[in-house]
């Protein structure tokens, strides 16, 4: 977003009503309540505070404010505090402190008749498997929702179909959910939250038990029905790709609190501190760390003589959205992309040419990383090549391995290399302390 367009929208926002508004929330969970947000307040640890009362703080002095249409994404670590904060929002968890409004209503007066309806007719929430039913159809799991709203059939049945072929998944209504791959499933399981009228959906690491390229697909879908239905979305993800991608604005968590809050430029840009430092960057290796201590093997490069569907096929197969273009030596012509080569292949091109971006942004192998970075921000999910003296291609720096090769303070090119260059992604499971990044997709 432009400097213009991020004064534009605010104004606009000035002038709404924010859809959700978090007031001095913080949650406990554990009897002494009061005592623990006290000495957390007067600078113990979350863990001094849970090792001396035996409660825990799940959330900390949260506030914000969400808008209308607005994808806010919260991020962080596992135990952070993103799902209890999801929960507090619609209630399935009472704060112990602050209040929470909804389209300026205080939910916690709601009294539960009303918020029962409230829930219904209001918020919707998706978590990770989506819970689909698998003796249902399709169609049946799609209109579920709409069905616990009390939408007639008829109208259920024409906007389930809609859905359906916003999903792309036409011709597919009456399959049992069990005859259809996970991929598809995940895609049913959209389509469902996206069916229902709600105004409001909370999603709980809804693609993290995905794998990396279906994932991407689905992020798309989600970003491309999302610009048609404009729902307003609490997204919680521990993927600080997937965050950067999907969000208007970003809250990153730590032990409760949250630690910053704004658009994802702004948060590559102007980490709040040394713990959003870490997690995104870290800018004293910018300075002194150059481009080769973070490029990894091109997977696969495509030659100016190939054509098109060639070209495509590999591409599908080492699941790149993004390719360079070298010439016999080795020096590079361009990059192309997924789209632009799917595009000539189904006009019956010959040439790659059509599809080739002569100006896509190469770097020096001693370029420093403070350089580099934008052009990530910039320009989104593409790659950046790495050329030689001779402007031979040397290697590529994918987004997931520059942030991975920011926070880590050995040289990842000897230690982690060849993972980077993988379509790797670690489990949440995996997720250390410090530094949760999706680790390496290229392209
Ligand atoms: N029902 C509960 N009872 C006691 N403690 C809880 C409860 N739910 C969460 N907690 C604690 O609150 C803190 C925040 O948990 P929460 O589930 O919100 O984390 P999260 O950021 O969603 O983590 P994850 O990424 O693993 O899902 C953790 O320390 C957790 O142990
Ligand atoms: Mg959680």
């Amino acid at each position: 977003m432009s400097e213009a367009q991020e004064r534009t929208t605010q104004r606009q926002d000035n002038e709404r009503e924010p859809i959700i508004r978090v007031e001095d929330c913080s949650v406990v969970f554990g009897r002494r309540a009061q005592q623990a947000l006290e000495m957390r307040r007067s600078g113990k640890s979350k863990a001094e505070v849970e090792r001396e009362t035996g409660s825990t703080i799940g959330v900390l002095d949260a506030n914000f404010e969400v808008w209308p249409s607005e994808i806010f994404v919260v991020i962080g670590l596992s135990g952070s505090g993103k799902s209890t904060l999801l929960r507090a929002i619609n209630r399935l968890i009472e704060p112990t402190e602050g209040k929470i409004y909804l389209d300026g209503e205080y939910i916690s007066e709601i009294p539960s008749k009303q918020l029962r309806q409230v829930r219904r007719k209001k918020i919707g929430m998706v978590f990770q498997h989506f819970g689909l039913l698998p003796n249902r159809t399709v169609l049946d799991n799609i209109s579920f929702g709409l069905e616990i709203q009390g939408i007639s059939a008829e109208k259920r049945r024409k906007s389930a179909e809609d859905t359906l072929d916003m999903v792309g998944l036409q011709g597919q209504g009456n399959k049992l959910i069990t005859e259809l791959s996970g991929g598809m499933q995940q895609r049913v399981g959209l389509a469902r939250a996206l069916a229902t009228e709600q105004e409001i959906l909370l999603m709980d690491e809804p693609f993290s038990a995905l794998d990396p390229l279906i994932r991407r697909d689905m992020q798309n879908l989600f970003l491309d029905i999302q610009g048609e239905v404009k729902r307003t979305v609490v997204f919680v993800t521990h993927d600080l790709d997937e965050a950067l991608r999907l969000g208007h604005r970003v809250a990153i968590m730590k032990d409760g609190e949250i630690v910053q809050l704004g658009t994802p430029e702004h948060i590559l840009r102007e980490p709040a501190n040394e713990y959003v430092e870490r997690f995104v960057e870290d800018v004293d290796y910018a300075k002194v760390r150059m481009a080769e201590s973070v490029m990894v093997e091109p997977k696969e490069v495509a030659y100016t003589g190939e054509g098109p569907t060639v070209v495509l096929r590999r591409m599908r197969q080492a699941g790149l959205s993004h390719i360079f273009v070298v010439d016999r030596e080795r020096h590079l012509v361009g990059l192309a992309e997924a789209e632009e080569v799917a595009r000539l292949v189904e006009r019956n091109e010959r040439e790659l040419g059509a599809a080739v971006d002569e100006d896509a942004p190469r770097v020096g192998r001693r370029t420093p990383l403070r350089e580099v970075l934008p052009l990530f921000v910039d320009d989104g999910d593409a790659p950046v090549a790495v050329v030689d003296e001779g402007e031979r291609l040397a290697g590529v720096i994918v987004r997931g391995s520059l942030i991975a090769g920011l926070t880590t303070s050995t040289e990842p090119s000897e230690e982690g290399g060849e993972d980077f260059s993988g379509v790797g992604n670690r489990e949440p499971s995996e997720v250390g302390s410090g530094d949760a990044v999706e680790r390496g997709r290229q392209g």
